[in-house]
Order: C-alpha cells, then structure tokens, then sequence
C-alpha cells in the first residue's frame, strides 16, 4: 500500500512528466469537465451513497446541496471535514484543561496529536491541495489517511493497549466526522473515473 509521505515523493517525480502529457491531459480534462461539470441528479447521488458507510447519512449531506456537481458535491464535504476536525480539535482541548484523570489527560493529549496539524488537519490540509491540482485518486488516499488519524485516537495506536473507555463527547465526535469522511472517500472514487 501507497503511503501518503510515499506519495508526496512521486508527486514530485511526475512534475518532470507534465509536460510530455500536456496534449492527452488537456483531452482527459476536457472529457472530466463534460462529465463533472454539470448538476448530479438525485438518482446519481443515492447511487453514489451505496457505497458509502452510511448510505442515509450521505444522501442527507449532499442533497443539502441539491444543485451542485460532483468536483461542488467534494469540495463541500472537504470544508464540512474540516469544521468538524476544528470543532473536535477545541473539543479535546477543553477535556484536556478539564480532566483530573491523568489517564485521561493523556489520552486526550494523544488525540489532540492526532487531530492536530501532525494528524488529521495536516492531512487534510495536503488533501485540499490535491483536490485543487484535480488529482483525485490523491484527494481519495489524503482522505483515508485523515481516516487512520482520528481511528488512532479512537481505537489508540497499540493494538495491544485496549482503547481508552472515553465517556466523553469525543467519540460521538469522532464517528460522525468519520461518516463525513465516508462520503468523502465515494466522492473522490466517482471523480477519478
Ligand atoms: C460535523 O458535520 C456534520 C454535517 O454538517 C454535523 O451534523 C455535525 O454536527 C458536525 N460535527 C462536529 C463535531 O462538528
């Protein structure tokens, strides 16, 4: 499997190839804006929401947006993403500021590594730039890595040490921006093709 630093690398590689393909990409973006560019219909989008984790979950989020295009549709999902990993962030520091527990302190210490510009907002981040540059398999692999950062903090990150049983709002918090993220992960798989 690709990782996303890996991938960072080759990105810098096929810079120097840009230019032999410049003819066949100026086809390919031509043919992706005829088939992304206009609004999805209703249809299009429940049959994109199968395929995700939680198909009612994803067609509420994106007919909340009932004239968008897909690249619209993704974009969307991105910045709802990136409130919802903000809104996790300020969450854990008031945990971090109210817990006694030293336990919890340091679990909420460990996901607010995860959460942060190390994690998954710097992934995010990365995942925003590739969205621009139009790579979407890119967008669709930055989005799986915000993914395994907020499941390191649910979950942990030592398989052996059972999860912290966290009695907070954070786990609530952390569910529901994954299911955003599942829905970012179709989008981007839609758009690749
Ligand atoms: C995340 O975004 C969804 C969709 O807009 C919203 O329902 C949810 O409350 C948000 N959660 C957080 C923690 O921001």
């Amino acid at each position: 499997m690709v990782t996303l630093a890996q991938y960072k690398n080759d990105g810098n590689e096929n810079e120097n190839n840009t230019m032999v393909c410049n003819l066949s990409s100026l086809v390919l973006v031509f043919l992706l804006f005829a088939t992304t560019s206009y609004a999805i219909p209703a249809r299009e989008v429940s049959t994109i929401c199968k395929q995700a984790k939680d198909p009612s979950f994803c067609s509420t989020l994106l007919n909340s947006n009932p004239n968008a295009n897909l690249v619209d549709l993704t974009q969307y999902t991105i910045d709802i993403v990136r409130v919802n990993v903000t809104n996790t962030i300020k969450l854990i520091n008031t945990l971090i500021a109210q817990s006694t527990d030293p336990k919890a302190k340091n679990h909420y210490k460990s996901c607010l590594e995860n959460f942060g510009s190390e994690g998954a907002l710097g992934d995010l981040d990365y995942t925003q730039e590739l969205f621009k540059k139009e790579d979407y398999q890119g967008v669709n692999l930055g989005a799986s890595s915000v993914l395994d950062d907020i499941e390191d903090c649910v979950s942990g990150d030592t398989p052996s040490v059972p999860p912290f049983h966290d009695l907070s709002k954070l786990p609530q918090y952390a569910a529901i921006t994954e299911s955003v993220i599942s829905v970012l992960l179709v989008l981007s798989i839609n758009l690749g093709h």
